[in-house]
């Protein structure tokens, strides 16, 4: 097995992978029409639906592209012509949903909240009920990636389904990352991608869908090349997906998921908490605050104010890091500069002190702190 440069990418996705997922991509070519490339793809769609423990009522969609193209396909899929979408909105991802819904001419009722702030489920319930008759569905981001803010996911799952609406989640940075079990928290369409905390490489994004509400879909004609029910029903029937799968990142995604489970997803879920809060603690202890308050952290990610310091530059900062092997992202909310630090992916608690060293190095070093 070839090893590789090993990175520590602590932007929230692509994250690290192991060598073994790497490897898995190695392979001899393969036509994806043949039947071993069917199996492979029904064996990851399938544990894909166990990894959301939706074994009993979901399927799962698989489709070529990165994470934005299965939120689209799914608004853009399920949505009748004549209904509207109430958006859950505290960050870019709820914004980018807004921009889907209006690329398409989809109407929307937008939930605007100032980023970073939580969810008032009071104010949400009351916007539902004014709007209840003009809408099919409430979609929402789970991990708000933007700022590190955790939306509640069954609570705002079970209020669509007080108003016998349903509801559409963005999961991208938080599936696999954290307890998520789609019938436990009602949720009926959920969208991730391969590169985040499933751990394999961009390049399919999914939706594991309520295969009841799924279809119902069959009239709704918006779309063509993400259209979720063409989409089921082809790798249905036919093993295969509807259009040129990403081959060599389905292996990968193969490889990730048996390493998903062989972690086990409690262990997954508490590798990445610990390292969260390792470097909490630590940052805290340098001086920083962070964007969102700390009862609402996801522990998946932390944007964490810029520091006042004159002698303080993202850019520097990010290079003298990046020379040492560790990616930071920035992170602009409005007017307010933070800079973001994840914890997902194939690393580990000496990966996160290795990096606050080096971090705290630095910050010494240009009198930052
Ligand atoms: C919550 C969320 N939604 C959507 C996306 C978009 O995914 P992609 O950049 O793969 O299109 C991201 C990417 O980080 C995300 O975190």
């Amino acid at each position: 097995m070839k090893t590789v440069k090993r990175n520590i990418l602590l932007n929230p996705g692509p994250a690290t992978t192991t060598d073994t997922v790497k490897n898995a991509m190695v392979v001899p070519d393969i036509c994806p029409r043949e039947l071993e490339f069917g199996e492979l793809t029904l064996s990851v769609r399938d544990d894909l639906i166990k990894v959301a423990r939706g074994e009993k009522n979901h399927t799962c969609v698989l489709l070529t592209s990165s994470g934005t193209g299965g939120v689209e396909a799914c608004l853009t899929s399920v949505i009748p012509m004549d209904k509207k979408v109430l958006i859950v909105n505290n960050g870019a991802y709820g914004e980018r949903m807004q921009a889907i819904c209006d690329a398409y001419g989809i109407a929307h009722v937008d939930y605007n909240i100032p980023a970073g702030k939580p969810v008032d489920l009071a104010e949400l319930e009351k916007m539902i009920q004014a709007h209840q008759k003009d809408l099919s569905h409430v979609a929402f981001i789970h991990h708000e990636t933007t700022v590190g803010i955790l939306n509640p996911l069954k609570e705002i799952c079970s209020l669509a389904h007080k108003y016998k609406l349903e509801n559409i989640v963005d999961a991208m940075s938080s599936f696999a990352g954290m307890d998520i079990d789609v019938e436990r928290d009602e949720v009926d369409y959920l969208v991730s991608s391969s590169n985040k905390c499933i751990q394999g490489m961009a390049g399919i994004s999914f939706v594991i869908a309520r295969l009841e509400n799924l279809k119902k879909t069959s009239s709704i004609k918006r779309n063509f090349y993400f259209n979720l029910m063409a989409n089921y029903e082809y790798l249905n029937k036919n093993k295969q997906f509807l259009f040129t799968p990403p081959v060599q990142t389905l292996y990968a995604l193969r490889q990730a998921v048996t390493e998903y489970f062989q972690e086990g997803a409690e262990n997954r879920f508490a590798r990445y908490a610990s390292m969260y809060e390792v470097m909490k603690k630590r940052v805290k202890e340098l001086g920083f605050e962070f964007l969102v308050e700390e009862k609402h952290h996801a522990k998946l990610l932390t944007a964490i104010l810029d520091p006042k310091s004159p002698n303080y530059s993202f850019n520097e900062m990010h290079d003298y890091l990046f020379e040492r092997g560790f990616t930071i992202y920035p992170g602009k909310v409005g007017s307010i500069n933070t800079f973001r630090l994840s914890n997902i992916g194939a690393i580990y608690p000496a990966d996160i002190e290795a990096f606050l060293k080096v971090f705290e190095e630095y910050l010494r070093l240009k009198k930052i702190i």
